[in-house]
C-alpha cells in the first residue's frame, strides 16, 4: 500500500530531514555535497576576483573594462546563489567558508585577462567534477541543474578566451586598449558568431 491509499488507520508517513530539519527527497552523496559546497566558495571566489579586477581597470581609467569586470563580479555572485538556492532545495545546509582577499596586483593587461581565463576554466573543470559526481551516484536532479549552468560556463569561456586575444592583440598600446575598452563600455563582449550562439549563460 502506497502513502496515498486509504487505510483504516491515519498514520503520519515518514518524511525523511535533512540536517536544517528540511524534508529530503533523496540524500545526497557525501562526496557530492562536500563537491558542491567547495563550488560555491569557489564561485564567491571568482566574484571577489572580478571586484578586484574592476577595481584594477577602473584606477587606471579604462571604465570598459571596469563594467565588465563590475557585471562578471555579480553573475559570479548569482552562480553562487543558485548553489546555495539548490542545496536548501536539497535539504542541505550551506556552509559558508573563508573567501579571502583577491590578488590585486598585475604587472601587464594581458596579464589579468590570463588570469581570468584560468578561472573560467578551473570553475569548468568543478563543474565537470560535479557532474560527473552526479553521474556517478545516480543523483539525476544534481545533472539536470547543472545542465543549464555547465552551458553558461563554457560560453564564458569562449568570452574570455575571445577577450584575452584581443587584448594580446592590441598589446600595451593605449590606442588599441581603448578600442577595446569603448566596446566592452557598450556591453560588447561576445565573440562573432557565424551560427546562433550556443548558449545565453
Ligand atoms: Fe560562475
Amino acid at each position: 500500500m502506497t502513502n496515498l491509499q486509504a487505510s483504516g488507520t491515519t498514520t503520519t508517513p515518514n518524511v525523511a530531514v535533512g540536517p536544517a530539519g528540511r524534508a529530503l527527497a533523496q540524500p545526497m552523496d557525501p562526496a557530492l555535497l562536500d563537491a558542491l559546497q567547495q563550488h560555491l566558495t569557489m564561485e564567491r571566489r571568482a566574484s571577489a576576483f572580478y571586484f578586484a579586477n574592476a577595481l584594477w581597470f577602473g584606477e587606471r581609467e579604462l571604465r570598459g573594462f571596469s563594467k565588465f569586470f563590475h557585471g562578471e563580479s555579480q553573475s559570479e555572485s548569482t552562480h553562487a546563489a543558485s548553489f546555495a538556492d539548490y542545496l536548501v532545495a536539497r535539504g542541505q545546509t550551506v556552509q559558508l567558508e573563508e573567501v579571502g582577499a583577491p590578488r590585486q596586483s598585475w604587472a601587464s593587461f594581458e596579464e589579468v585577462m590570463a588570469a581570468s581565463f584560468l578561472l573560467e576554466a578551473d570553475v569548468t573543470a568543478s563543474l565537470q567534477q560535479l557532474y560527473s559526481l552526479a553521474e556517478r551516484s545516480s543523483d539525476t536532479r544534481t545533472t539536470v541543474f547543472l545542465d543549464p549552468i555547465m552551458e553558461g560556463q563554457i560560453q564564458s569561456e569562449h568570452e574570455f578566451a575571445h577577450l584575452l586575444g584581443r587584448v594580446r592583440f592590441a598589446g600595451e598600446q593605449a590606442a588599441a586598449l581603448l578600442i577595446l575598452d569603448a566596446e566592452l563600455a557598450e556591453g560588447n563582449n561576445n565573440p562573432y558568431y557565424l551560427g546562433e550562439r550556443f548558449s545565453n549563460g
